[in-house]
């Protein structure tokens, strides 16, 4: 699905996907209409059985500046429970395939969210991460006061919060926040090559190793243990546990 906003590339050999976000003009801020775009987008190749991994991206100058605040000056307690904005953010956790952030430029406010709720962010050098709501009397709303903790603890979760500020990707990484900082001209080729080995795995196996990590942040550890066991003993009723675990028997 190609729009306007947003381009999709398939390689089929690889089975991997990428997504870029599309709206230069205003830094791909996300309106109601652009994420739910996203998430049409990446339902489909969720469904698309000749993608196994996804990678999200947006421009050099940005990844996405956030929320988009032209539409939502004007909002209301009810007007923005009534959009359910929210919604959107709780389908896109509903992706079963790997999704890796490719950010570069600015990934601020929902698109600082946005690439925290991918499951892995690689970062190019001139990438600034932040959660500026506060600025702009708010505070962030899409998961930011819940995934960023999660991420680099309790401290620098308050700092970024609080005061709003952005930092840089060799920062983003020192803190936890990214997998790797790479050299801009190399993002797209270092995220292609993460996402072609995790598509070259079992995909049953990743999308079960996927909602297991997920569910450890939702759960207790005893509960958690229960799910892993039921999502590791699904790997065994797959063609690929039985190719590679003969393969390795037969060197
Ligand atoms: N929403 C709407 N438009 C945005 C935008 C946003 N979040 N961020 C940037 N833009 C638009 C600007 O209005 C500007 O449009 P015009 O050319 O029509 O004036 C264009 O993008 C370019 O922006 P700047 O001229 O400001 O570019 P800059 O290089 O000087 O600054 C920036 C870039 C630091 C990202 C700055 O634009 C900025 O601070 N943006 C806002 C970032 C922000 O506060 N994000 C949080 C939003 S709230 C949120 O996300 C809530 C939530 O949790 C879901």
């Amino acid at each position: 699905m190609d729009s306007t906003n947003i381009l999709v590339s398939i390689n089929a050999s690889k089975k991997i996907a990428i997504l870029t976000l599309n709206r230069p003009k205003e830094l791909n801020a996300l309106s109601y209409d652009f994420l739910n775009e996203i998430f049409q987008a990446l339902d489909l190749l969720d469904k698309n059985e000749g993608v196994n991994c996804i990678i999200l991206t947006g421009s050099d100058r940005a990844f996405a500046a956030g929320a988009d605040i032209k539409a939502l000056a004007q909002q209301s307690p009810l007007g923005i429970w009534k959009m359910d904005m929210y919604g959107l953010w709780q389908n896109l956790k509903q992706i079963k395939k790997p999704l890796i952030a490719a950010v570069s430029g600015f990934a601020l406010g929902g698109g600082c969210e946005l690439a925290m709720i991918c499951d892995m962010i690689i970062a190019a050098e001139n990438a600034q991460f932040g959660q500026p709501e506060i600025k702009l009397g708010i505070m962030p709303g899409a998961g930011g006061t819940q995934r960023l903790p999660r991420l680099v603890g309790k401290l620098k979760a308050m700092e970024l919060v609080l005061t709003g500020t952005f930092i840089s990707a060799t920062e983003a990484y020192r803190i936890g926040m990214v997998n790797k900082v790479v050299p801009n001209e190399m993002l797209i080729f270092e995220a292609e090559k993460t996402a072609t080995l995790i598509a070259s795995q079992s995909t049953t196996a990743v999308q079960m190793a996927k909602e297991s990590i997920l569910k450890s942040f939702d759960m207790g550890l005893n509960e958690g243990l229960a799910f892993e066991r039921r999502n590791y003993m699904m790997c065994f009723d797959t063609e690929e546990q039985k190719e590679k675990m003969n393969a390795f028997l037969e060197k």
